[in-house]
């Protein structure tokens, strides 16, 4: 008994310790497969990857290059985010025919809607071609010639590796440059919109909710993927046809419960994992709290004039959300970071590394990266502080700089390119850029710059501000700016742009609010990019060394994976709850009352449809509930990303039992430092998807096309 007691004990253990990670399908089976049937899968790694059969992958696409999506039917119906669609959707809506307010369903398949530029991308095999890549590269001496010659040898292999004329090779590096794989891929470019819920299901809870648990939003939306009676990818065309697919997945309302084996897949797009302490350091102390404080203030402004006029309101909602996004990401980040101790833990395991260094002998070529890194972070600081400045208030969230630095590339393109592309790019601007303006209020504006500037004068290091923002009176020059530069409205920017080349020039050159953009632009690209991106690129070297120091005195158990890079990946873990704070415990499970919990009557981000409301009196949940309850959302230790939204989430025996669409916010350090203590990604669940599509929207059309797989039968 005891014993058998202590076998669990240690079993547990291994598990926990076990969980995180962004693997390659095609090395599951050596790396991962048992670990993976130990958390309780059943399937073998050849199902979900394989070169000759068909296997999940084949039914995992990147949707429209950000996001991902899954097969769900052999008619090439596929399933992503609400979020990831929210531009289609938008495309699509006019006041008479509102879709993101409304919802859309198509009840047949002539109903669904063809969108211009939509596409999905499979991948078709994925081979190794690191040898290749790095052949001749040793022997270079400098890191420029180097990335040379790996560019070379990446052109010259991507074109000729072998592939059928539709589709197309990318070569992607791993391990931060210790690793190169190939990836043959399929791209589909006739995709059609075919079902979304209302904004006040698919994005319940909306910016207040976002990052954050208990979460109850149905973020997901269908589409539908078309072929060429071949089955092959074609530009969209009356006579294309549902796409066959080579793999679909079953949907499983069979349920689920805490511990339950999960895996994602999906295209995660950025992670970190493997900086030295010295490098997160400077992003808990220095970068990120200079990025929040800049649009913490810009955001603080248009929300104020947001609440006061709807006009406004919707001007900005698009921007506003967008920049939210990442604001309220890198908060729970740095809080997450300090929480969990990541650089104390980042610098144990440098200590540790250091030590493994001289037991292997290799202290002459991995003895001083640590000292190095050090070094060169140092060094970097202040332009990298400049660089987050420059981009957050000049490139993103001042629109009157951002649309001044158009211009600026402008002058430049006379400069480089002559006369006629200068008129082209003019001509270009002054028809495209009444879009920008559209959503242009100059009063928001006005306020978030007077803002911004102060920051920027206070803050910007100052050896590198121009002489344009020295000792200014941020209000007197906002006002300065804002009654006579031309930037503010489409008509006088127009105006700006009448007139040859030399006549535009001279405008420009005379107008306040270019000049201050030219300063800001001119100022930063001789202080600041150079030195910049000299200790970037020496930074890039010395994580790559790092990085195979690493996976050669690592052991198999240390379970290196390779940082996220866009590219087709697995993780997996366990359904599981959290404890956010002292004295909180978290559920991994929400369900539709937690909905009537939330319920603002006609808030824009808590109001609930009337129908819903209904379904939820009369408790018709029909197969899709679970002891009178509406399961909507729940959460699992999946190591996941940006990117990672719209991935399905699969059971132990690979059917869907959900839609990947965000983190937690006290774990999404998870890009920078895995903590499966507070580390989870949350997914809407598939019984809630089937239950709206079914009950709320009454498309049994879709339904009728899924493969289903029932609840056991209660004896
Ligand atoms: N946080 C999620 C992700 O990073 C969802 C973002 C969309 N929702 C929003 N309210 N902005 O993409
Ligand atoms: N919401 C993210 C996405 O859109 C997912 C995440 O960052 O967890 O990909």
């Amino acid at each position: 008994m005891r014993f058998i007691k202590l076998l669990l004990l240690l079993f547990v253990i291994q598990t926990q310790a076990q969980q995180g990670g962004i693997w390659i399908p095609s090395l599951l089976k050596g790396m991962n497969e048992t670990e993976m049937k130990n958390l309780g899968m059943k399937i073998s790694a050849e199902e979900i990857y394989s070169v000759n059969n068909s296997s999940m992958k084949d039914a995992v696409p990147q949707f429209n290059g950000g996001c991902t999506a899954e097969v769900i039917s052999d008619k090439g119906l596929i399933l992503t985010n609400h979020h990831c669609g929210f531009d289609v959707i938008q495309n699509h809506s006019t006041v008479e025919h509102d879709y993101l307010q409304d919802g859309f369903w198509a009840y047949k398949m002539e109903e669904e809607l063809p969108n211009k530029d939509l596409v999905v991308m499979f991948v078709v095999r994925i081979d190794d071609v690191t040898t290749k890549i790095l052949e001749g590269v040793a022997a270079l001496s400098s890191e420029a010639e180097k990335q040379k010659k790996i560019q070379e040898n990446i052109a010259s292999v991507t074109n000729s590796s072998a592939k059928e004329s539709w589709q197309e090779n990318k070569i992607r590096t791993f391990y931060d440059g210790n690793q190169y794989l190939l990836f043959v891929t399929e791209t589909y470019k006739d995709v059609r919109f075919v079902g979304a819920p209302p904004s006040s299901i698919g994005k319940f809870g909306s910016d207040t909710d976002n990052w954050v648990w208990p979460r109850h939003t149905g973020d997901f939306s269908l589409f539908r993927i078309y072929a060429d009676k071949n089955n092959r990818p074609a530009a969209y065309s009356a006579d294309n046809v549902p796409f066959k697919p080579k793999h679909f997945f079953p949907i499983s309302i069979a349920g689920l419960k805490e511990n339950d084996f999960t895996m994602v897949m999906g295209y995660p797009g950025r992670t970190t994992e493997y900086l030295p302490s010295v490098a997160v350091n400077q992003i808990i102390e220095t970068l990120n709290p200079a990025k929040i404080e800049i649009r913490d203030a810009a955001l603080k402004v248009q929300d104020r004039f947001m609440r006061k006029s709807q006009a406004i309101k919707i001007q900005y909602a698009s921007k506003y959300a967008s920049v939210a996004n990442y604001w309220k990401k890198w908060i729970g980040e740095t809080k997450g970071l300090r929480k969990s101790n990541a650089v104390a833990a980042k610098q144990k395991f440098e200590k540790e590394f250091q030590q493994k260094v001289i037991k292997a002998g290799k202290q002459a070529e991995y003895g001083n990266l640590l000292t190095d890194f050090e070094k060169n972070y140092t060094e970097i600081k202040d332009y990298a502080l400049a660089r987050d400045y420059f981009t957050e208030v000049a490139l993103r969230n001042s629109e009157i700089l951002t649309v001044g630095y158009k211009l600026y590339q402008l002058e430049q393109i006379l400069n480089s390119k002559g006369e006629q592309s200068f008129t082209d790019r003019k001509n270009n601007l002054s028809t495209g850029i009444d879009e920008f303006y559209k959503d242009y209020n100059a009063d928001v504006d006005r306020n978030v710059f007077e803002q911004l500037i102060g920051l920027y004068a206070a803050n910007y290091p100052k050896q590198f501000l121009p002489e344009s923002l020295k000792n200014i009176d941020a209000s007197k020059l906002t006002t300065d700016i804002f009654t006579n530069s031309k930037l503010t409205s489409l008509e006088k920017f127009r105006s700006l742009l009448e007139g040859d080349s030399k006549t535009v020039l001279e405008k420009l050159n005379n107008d306040k609010g270019y000049q201050l953009i030219k300063s800001m632009t001119e100022a930063f690209s001789k202080n600041v990019a150079p030195k910049y991106d000299e200790l970037n690129l020496k930074n890039i070297a010395l994580q790559r060394t790092y990085m195979k120091a690493i996976l050669e005195l690592s052991q198999k158990s240390d379970r290196i994976f390779p940082d996220a890079n866009s590219t087709l990946r697995v993780t997996y873990g366990k359904v599981k709850g959290y404890k956010p704070n002292d004295g909180v415990v978290y559920e991994p499970f929400t369900y539709l009352d937690g909905i009537m919990e939330k319920y603002i009557p006609g808030d824009y981000e808590f109001d609930v449809p009337k129908k819903l409301i209904d379904l939820y009196n009369t408790k018709d949940y029909g197969n899709y509930g679970v002891n009178g309850k509406m399961p909507v959302c729940f959460i699992a230790t999946n190591h996941t990303t940006g990117g990672n939204s719209g991935s399905p989430a699969l059971d132990a025996k690979g059917n869907l039992i959900g839609l990947n669409f965000d983190r937690v916010w006290e774990g999404t350090m998870s890009d920078i430092y895995y903590s499966p203590e507070i580390c989870r990604n949350i997914m809407v669940d598939a019984r809630y998807v089937l239950f709206i599509i079914d009950k709320f929207a009454g498309a049994k059309n879709i339904i009728n096309e899924l493969k289903i797989i029932q609840p056991a039968k209660k004896k």
